[in-house]
């Protein structure tokens, strides 16, 4: 007997659970108070009146046996801990940089290589600086410039690598400042702030070529590398028999270092680093890190999280992981363009971004669409998600405001926590809220911070 084999169109989650985590329902009554009590703010919402929590991947995966292993096989020492060498030894593996300084996240890889090379009047290109970045480059006094291709700002345009640099404009930028007023050039892979979207490797090596033509350094905002990795091999011509280790090696042997929140692509709960190449700045660099993070070989870290990260950072490389994880992206945004919600197109790598503006066009920008149509999201469903518009972006220096360039609700995917059956719940909720958007209100803001008001700005539904 001769067996056909077939296709199954199921997301096989690539792992077993062998540890669980309830997840509490909630009645939509009990959500109205929720949100009430929070000012209408996700943000400060307490979790466990969450059923699916998308509110960031940052820091919410589910880590592995071989992680959890690690961390109870780590040392604990303050100085020269064997977990530290076990990390930096990953770190250099993957990334090929020579100075891998440990910080407790993102951010502060961020806070130390901006207070040591940015000056007021400076310059910073990138293609999308992630809010973080972008408020470390301004609290060094210089400018955050944002230069992603034109197609990286239309949602609905079709493109492999809608978060590549645009080359002219990075290109004009170097020649009318060069190097006295750019200290470097950065690079977010995959480029949270624009959709998650990817970057070729033939936009890395252009980047490089000029950043380097002008004496600038090059810097890669790793976050998402490995997911960048798999869009690279499944969209670019000739990668598609190499490893995603293989082309992420490539990826950063372009750059001169890269920042990274471990707490993404590091597979772990906490932690990043900042990975330099050169000498005397890694020096400069380590020392404001002995200020503000601890000892060079822990950096904020536990020994425990430094094992989780260099085992984390392979494993998000692994093919297996990444097919399911891309897909299951993938999946949700098909449902939801054949059910007619606007989203970003083509999905990205670790979330859905819905396009509120356009599914709510009776709500002005200044009224805040992704605001109110990620509260529908939580009322409706028990869903949260993150406005990634007006209120996170439109707040200007001198207190003005003005509508960001989308009013986007990202829904992120913790890595390894939700399976298929989690997703189309998902679907269901953001299809019962599209067919009641003309009953969404608008929003005004009560009370806000001076910077990064979204935290903890409150907000009320107008009428
Ligand atoms: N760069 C990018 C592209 C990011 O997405 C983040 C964090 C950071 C830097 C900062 O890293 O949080 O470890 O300090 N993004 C999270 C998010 C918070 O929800 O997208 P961190």
């Amino acid at each position: 007997m001769q067996l056909k084999p077939f296709q199954s169109g199921t997301i096989i989650e690539p792992f077993r659970i062998r540890s669980v985590e309830p997840i509490r329902f909630t009645t939509m009554e009990q959500r109205e108070q929720a949100l009430q009590r929070a000012g209408h703010n996700p943000f400060l919402m307490r979790a466990e009146d969450v059923l699916i929590d998308l509110l960031t991947d940052s820091g919410t995966g589910a880590m592995s046996s071989q992680q959890w292993a690690g961390m109870i096989g780590s040392d604990e020492s303050y100085a020269g801990a064997r977990s530290f060498y076990r990390f930096e030894a990953a770190v250099q593996d993957i990334t090929g940089f020579k100075h891998v300084i440990p910080t407790h996240q993102g951010r502060a890889a961020e806070h130390i290589l901006f207070s040591s090379i940015a000056h007021p009047g400076d310059v910073i290109p990138s293609n999308t600086h992630f809010d973080t970045t972008r408020a470390h480059v301004e609290n060094s006094g210089a400018e955050a410039r944002d230069l992603v291709i034109a197609e990286g700002r239309q949602p609905r345009t079709i493109h492999p690598f809608k978060g590549n640099m645009d080359l002219d404009a990075l290109r004009a930028t170097l020649q009318e400042l060069g190097r006295e007023r750019i200290p470097v050039v950065m690079l977010t892979v995959t480029n949270n702030s624009g959709g998650g979207q990817p970057v070729s490797m033939a936009n890395v090596r252009a980047v490089s070529e000029l950043a380097h033509a002008y004496g600038v350094p090059f810097i890669i905002d790793a976050c998402r590398y490995a997911e960048n990795a798999w869009f690279i091999k499944t969209r670019e011509d000739g990668y598609a028999g190499k490893t995603p280790l293989e082309i992420a090696r490539e990826m950063f042997s372009h750059a001169d270092g890269c920042t990274m929140s471990a707490k993404k692509d590091g597979m772990a709960n906490i932690g990043g680093f900042l990975a330099l190449n050169d000498d005397e700045l890694a020096a400069r660099c380590r020392s404001l890190e002995i200020l503000t993070e601890g000892f060079p070989t822990y950096g904020g870290m536990a020994g425990y999280d430094m094992e989780a990260i260099a085992q984390g950072l392979y494993e998000a490389l692994d093919e297996g992981y990444l097919r399911y994880r891309i897909r299951s992206i993938e999946y949700l945004g098909e449902k939801l363009t054949a059910g007619g919600v606007p989203i970003i197109l083509p999905t990205g790598g670790h979330a859905i971004y819905l396009d509120a503006r356009e599914m709510l066009p009776h709500i002005p920008a200044l009224q805040y669409p992704a605001w109110s149509l990620n509260n529908a999201l939580y009322l409706l469903g028990g869903v949260r998600g993150v406005e990634i518009g007006t209120i996170m972006f439109g707040l200007q220096p001198d207190g003005t405001e003005k509508p960001a360039a989308l009013d986007l609700v990202r829904l992120a995917f913790p890595r390894r926590v939700y399976t298929q059956s989690h997703v189309d719940y998902l679907c269901e909720v953001i299809l019962a809220v599209h067919e009641q958007r003309a009953h969404l209100p608008g929003y005004r803001v009560v009370w806000q911070a001076p910077v990064l008001r979204h935290f903890t700005a409150r907000l009320e539904p107008i009428g």
